[in-house]
């Protein structure tokens, strides 16, 4: 399972790209706005730090001006992934774009009818939202199963992005179903490591160790 960071802070990015915890980066509007930052400068920053794909969104609604918007994007760097929302514009613009080789993320995926459209339009990458339908009453990860048996019914390539994660068991369950890739705000990425007898076990050894009295270097 690929580990994307859906975020566009700099200083997250680097620390968690540090860990070698990093195959790519998601952000969005809000994600833009959060930043404060200009979103060329931020997006080409972001994609100088990671290697793997860095989904930048168009904010236009209609063919023609995601097209335009893709080229500025895609100007940014050799990285970017153009995020295309699930609309009928939005797919025919996928269609377009991946016919000419590029990246694409679709996003705000709500149904598995809606996934099965991005795939035939050639989508990268489909990003179904589980905490937002979680938010409503749904099961979001009912929806990572119903795209995940459809793909694998039709052999589609494109990868299941599991997006809109809130908790460490939303990464596990995603996992179990077997998406392709996870996008998860820092924190969430960094509290898969926790567990309370891991820390527990290591204060144990070395209280242990120190009354031995040696050191190891
Ligand atoms: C995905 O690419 C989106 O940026 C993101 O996961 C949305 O998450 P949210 O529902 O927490 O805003």
């Amino acid at each position: 399972m690929k580990f994307f960071v859906d975020t566009a802070d700099v200083a997250e990015i680097r620390e968690l790209n540090d860990f070698g915890l990093l195959d790519g980066v998601t952000t969005n509007p809000s994600l833009i706005m959060k930043s404060g930052r200009d979103y060329k400068e931020v997006t080409k920053e972001i994609c100088d730090i990671v290697e793997g794909p860095v989904s930048a969104e168009v904010t236009a609604v209609d063919y023609d001006g995601m097209m335009r918007e893709a080229e500025v994007l895609g100007a940014i760097a050799d990285n970017v992934c153009i995020k295309l929302p699930l609309t009928l514009a939005g797919l025919k613009a996928c269609k377009a774009l991946t016919e000419q080789g590029k990246l694409v993320n679709v996003t705000l995926c709500f149904s598995a009818n809606q996934a099965l459209l991005a795939a035939k339009a050639g989508a990268t990458f489909i990003s179904p939202f589980i905490g937002r339908l979680d938010d409503i009453h749904l099961d979001g990860m009912d929806l990572i199963r119903e795209i995940r048996q459809i793909y694998d019914n039709y052999g589609f390539d494109t990868e299941i992005l599991a997006a809109s994660i809130r908790t460490a068991n939303h990464i596990k369950d995603a996992a179990l179903i077997g998406a392709d890739v996870v996008t998860a705000p820092p924190a969430t990425l960094k509290s898969l490591v926790k567990h309370p007898l891991t820390d527990k076990g290591l204060e144990t050894f070395l209280e242990d160790w120190k009354k031995t009295g040696q050191t190891i270097a």
